[in-house]
């Protein structure tokens, strides 16, 4: 894991689209700040590029340099990169530093630790899965607070694990739903800013590919069939879920499942 903030700290990508510039200065979100932490991947680039469609200027942040780079060439925008490791305080702190003002926050990143049957569970993992993602979260948002608008937005990315009682996710459970009961009360406590959650189902993105290729399709298989919508979800059915709790002035407080309905009570 890298912990050296470095030149690679400097936007790296900017891919002005081919639109005349009154047109983009129409768009609804020109003239804002969207910054994206875990945008380099899945979830995250799928709602920067959201963000950068709608005219943000949108800063993705991740720890991998070359994903980096990848991903502000395929959000395109106004994008840039900034090279981050969100378990580094200081590095969160050099972050915010430099950002200026920022209208959207959305935390999006993590790995997967936590995961498994709780008797087998390696309890130092869960402190891992704790430190990469509920630390990082809660810390970020502290940084940040000086530096957000009194009218904008954060929007945490969470797991529908936190409420969904799937055998072998107690430990996500722990990580997200401390997350998720963070939401209502910071959203009256850091008022007019408002706080929002999605929490999604089961995605289709690299934070599987820890898994061998035939278990990943075993599992996603599983979960489409026993989803009413048929099917496991996208980055961009979660980004448009994201986006919708960022930019809604009137939506504050809200832990916003995304599932596909596999999380609904069926009474077995
Ligand atoms: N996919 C699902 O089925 C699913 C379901 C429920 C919830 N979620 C949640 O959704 C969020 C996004 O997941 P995803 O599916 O989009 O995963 P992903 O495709 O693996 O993307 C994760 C992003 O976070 C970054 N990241 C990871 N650890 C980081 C760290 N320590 N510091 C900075 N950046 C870090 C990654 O870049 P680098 O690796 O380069 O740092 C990448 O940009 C996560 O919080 C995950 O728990 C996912």
């Amino acid at each position: 894991m890298s912990t050296t903030p470095s030149t690679s700290n400097t936007p790296s990508t900017s891919n002005t689209p081919g639109t005349a510039a009154s047109t983009a200065a129409d768009l609804p979100l020109a003239g804002q700040r969207a910054v994206v932490m875990g945008g380099s991947s899945g979830i995250g680039e799928a709602t920067a590029a959201l963000f950068a469609a709608d005219g943000a200027e949108v800063v993705v942040t991740g720890r991998d340099r070359d994903k980096l780079e990848a991903a502000t060439a395929r959000i395109g925008g106004k994008t840039t990169a900034y090279r981050l490791d969100g378990t580094d305080p200081a590095q969160i702190d050099a972050f915010f530093a430099q950002s200026g003002p920022v209208d959207h926050l959305v935390l999006a990143l993590s790995g997967a630790a936590g995961a498994g049957p709780f008797a087998e569970l390696d309890l130092a993992e869960l402190e891992t899965g704790f430190a990469a993602k509920f630390w990082p979260y809660v810390r970020i948002l502290r940084a940040a607070l000086p530096h957000l608008r009194a009218d904008g937005s954060v929007t945490l990315v969470t797991a529908a694990s936190a409420r969904a009682a799937f055998p072998g996710t107690a430990g996500l459970a722990a990580i997200n739903g401390a997350l998720e009961a963070m939401v209502p009360p910071l959203a009256v406590e850091l008022a007019p800013l408002r706080i929002n959650a999605v929490s999604p189902g089961v995605v289709d993105t690299p934070w599987w590919n820890a898994l061998p290729a035939e278990q990943r399709e075993a599992v996603f298989r599983g979960f489409a069939e026993s989803s009413p919508v048929g099917r496991i979800g996208r980055p961009g059915d979660i980004a448009r879920a994201l986006h919708l709790l960022a930019t809604n002035g009137f939506v504050t407080g809200v832990v916003l499942d995304c599932t596909g309905g596999t999380t609904l009570p069926t009474g077995r």
